[in-house]
């Protein structure tokens, strides 16, 4: 199998995510099978896209003159095999459950030609615990989105012992070619790189307004205002690398032993609080919202269609739209 060969793609699950893959292969203009278990399901997707073509356009990253051809090059079905039987790539996106993936996986190998690549956007599961019974696992990777896939550019790709090489290069060229921004993890572990990454960060933030140093909403601004802003842009190698004349090298001397205090202050447990911090936290965020601009919102979904507004500008200044 060839990049240039890859021009259809099948989506396994149209749920949240299923559906915002489907609307970025077809906005990267690939022909979309969308399969879901029954039309109830297949439904909501339709109308999951939809939401995300209007907001799409209501701020400017896709133009009207574009809309019909995005939705022609998407078909549904409630057939599995009818859904792959021509594809390229198969991005994977049922329950995050070991037996349902890998009875899908079994359904798909089915009817799905041989080299077809096969993705899984499984959130924690491991690929080769997936691909444990496939027949053909050098042809499976993982190809963990970050929520919603048509918007956020990174893929965290991850394979197992049985994956062939070739297919991992290929399934990165696949996604770098559709826009995306994909890292190739060289061992499986648990919660990828993006997940640890910010449940380190959640952690600390959760310590901090649980011993009561601060508020959840003065957390949030001191992370939105504070380290999120410069990380929208680079990430914290990178900072660290502005922040001294001699690069990160010469940043790590002159830190020295001066994280330790805080390290040695800082939470390190293994058990999640969160029904403890639900309670904790959630008049704080209550707060939060009643005291954010009308421009950004009260209630949830204005919030969230501020938070898409706003992603879609980053994305453009990143030459992403
Ligand atoms: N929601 C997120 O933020 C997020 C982010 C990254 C990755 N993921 C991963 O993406 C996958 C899908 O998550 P989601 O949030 O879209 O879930 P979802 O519940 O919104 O969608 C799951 C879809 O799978 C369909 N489905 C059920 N049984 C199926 C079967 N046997 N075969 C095929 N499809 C079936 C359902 O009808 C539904 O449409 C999960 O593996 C999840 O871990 C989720």
């Amino acid at each position: 199998m060839r990049l240039e060969d890859m021009k259809c793609v099948a989506s396994i699950g149209g749920g949240v995510i299923g559906s915002s893959w489907t609307l970025l292969f077809a906005m990267r203009g690939l022909k979309v099978w969308q399969y879901d278990i029954n039309q109830e399901q297949i439904d909501n997707c339709v109308k999951n896209i939809g939401r995300n073509i209007d907001s799409l356009l209501e701020f400017g990253a896709i133009q009207a003159d574009q809309v019909e051809s995005i939705k022609s090059r998407i078909s549904y079905t409630t057939s599995i095999a009818e859904a792959v039987k021509d594809a390229q790539f198969i991005q994977e996106n049922g329950p995050e459950r070991l037996p349902i993936k890998q009875s899908i996986l079994a359904e798909i190998e089915a009817a799905a030609p041989v080299d077809a690549i096969y993705a899984s956007s499984s959130s924690g599961l491991l690929i080769s615990d997936v691909t444990a019974h496939a027949v053909h696992p050098e042809r499976c990777v993982g190809g963990h989105p970050y929520n919603p896939p048509h918007l956020i550019p990174l893929v965290e790709i991850t394979y197992s012992g049985k994956t062939d090489q070739s297919n991992v290069q290929l399934a990165k060229a696949f996604y770098q070619s559709i826009g995306k921004e994909a890292v190739v993890l060289n061992r499986e572990c648990p919660g990828y790189i993006a997940n640890r990454l910010q449940l380190a960060v959640y952690r600390e933030m959760i310590d901090l307004v649980m011993r009561g140093v601060c508020t959840a909403e003065d957390a949030d601004k001191a992370l939105t205002f504070g380290p999120g802003i410069r990380w929208a842009i680079f990430g914290h190698n990178m900072i660290m690398q502005l922040g001294n004349p001699g690069g990160l090298k010469g940043m790590m001397a002159m830190l020295g032993t001066g994280g330790d205090v805080w390290l040695a202050d800082m939470a390190d447990w293994k058990h999640m609080p969160n029904e403890k911090y639900g309670e904790i936290a959630q008049a704080s965020v209550d707060e939060m919202m009643k005291n954010f601009p009308d421009e950004v919102g009260h209630t949830n979904p204005e919030i969230a269609k501020y938070r898409d507004k706003m992603l879609i500008e980053i994305l453009k200044l990143h030459h992403k739209f």
